[in-house]
């Protein structure tokens, strides 16, 4: 049995497996055929923040497969009223066929993780968000630009700046990551990601500078300015932040026909300008509904894993 916490547990070949399975599996649904593997399973989803995304594409998704989901907030069970992890874990897993935790600190989902006899998956924890980044490759596949992919990240170095710098660690592909001087991403992160690096051949590196980092990239990305839990620090960011918004003088400076992503939700004005969002280079909306087909492809690869 498997978890699906960060990528770093992942092979590539793993990664790209799972994005394979979903990439099949949306074919099949757009042409009205229903993958129907986990039929009678049960996913819980435990929020301990707000979303929109994670909860439709799991919910939708695990309906779609034939099984159940269930919206588990923190403000409705007892986790949120202090009943430990340890004990939430061995009964909610004791029950339910799969867990999928969004939450603040990282050690939570391990901790869970470590107590549950299902697999446990991060629909985002403050460190790392690694459904996303399924979601992000299925569309940089879709878009046919896994070739020779140069992704220039712009902006905080936060769970999103974590999870590529694992993804291209794994795939091997080149990754240039650009924040304000205070923001950058967290240094054993970044090490971790270097050391898996080496074998993989990609090349991450980190400066201040978004020009530079944007110069000639195929993808071009970024994330809110103030994460989940950070909005009393919104207003100080938004003046550390200048000049880090992605415009179109910037996408000028990308490759010619690179693409946009943003996991979104996105602050028009603050990370990326409203012409950009709504522009011919955004491939964000697509982005968004692979969410669904990625996060299918893996549930139906971990449930595979149980044997
Ligand atoms: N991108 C993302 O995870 O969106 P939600 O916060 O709406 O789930
Ligand atoms: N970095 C953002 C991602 C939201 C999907 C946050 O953690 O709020």
């Amino acid at each position: 049995m498997r978890h699906f916490l960060t990528l770093k547990d992942y092979t590539k070949e793993e990664i790209l497996e799972i994005v394979d399975i979903g990439l099949a599996i949306k074919k099949n649904l757009k042409n009205g055929i229903y993958n129907k593997e986990l039929e009678n399973q049960t996913l819980a989803m435990i929020f301990e923040k707000s979303s929109t995304r994670t909860r439709v594409s799991f919910e939708t998704g695990m309906y779609q497969l034939g099984g159940h989901a269930l919206f588990l907030s923190n403000r409705d069970i007892h986790l949120g009223r202090g009943e430990p992890v340890k004990d939430t874990a061995r009964v909610i897993s004791s029950m339910c066929d799969m867990v999928m935790i969004r939450t603040f600190a990282h050690s939570m989902i391990e901790e869970f993780a470590s107590y549950s006899k299902v697999p446990v998956i991060n629909g985002l924890t403050d460190s790392y968000h690694p459904v996303q980044l399924l979601a992000d490759y299925m569309t940089i596949k879709e878009y046919g630009l896994e070739k020779d992919l140069v992704v220039a990240y712009v902006g905080d170095g936060n769970n999103m700046t974590h999870s590529w710098i694992m993804l291209a660690a794994k795939l091997g592909f080149e990754l240039r990551i650009a924040t304000p001087q205070g923001y950058e991403v967290d240094a054993k992160v970044l090490e971790e990601g270097m050391q898996i690096a080496k074998k993989s051949g990609a090349v991450i590196r980190v400066c201040h500078d978004p020009k530079e980092s944007v110069k000639g990239a195929t993808i071009v990305t970024t994330d809110t300015w103030a994460s989940m839990g950070q909005e009393d620090e919104k207003e100080q960011r938004i003046k550390d932040f200048d000049g880090f918004m992605v415009d179109d003088l910037m996408m000028c400076i990308a490759a010619k026909d690179a693409k946009f992503l943003h996991c979104l939700p996105a602050y028009r004005g603050q990370e990326v300008s409203e012409s950009v969002l709504e522009g011919h280079a955004q491939i964000v909306f697509d982005e968004a509904e692979n969410r669904l087909h990625a996060q299918k492809g893996l549930m139906v690869w971990l449930d595979r894993q149980r044997g």
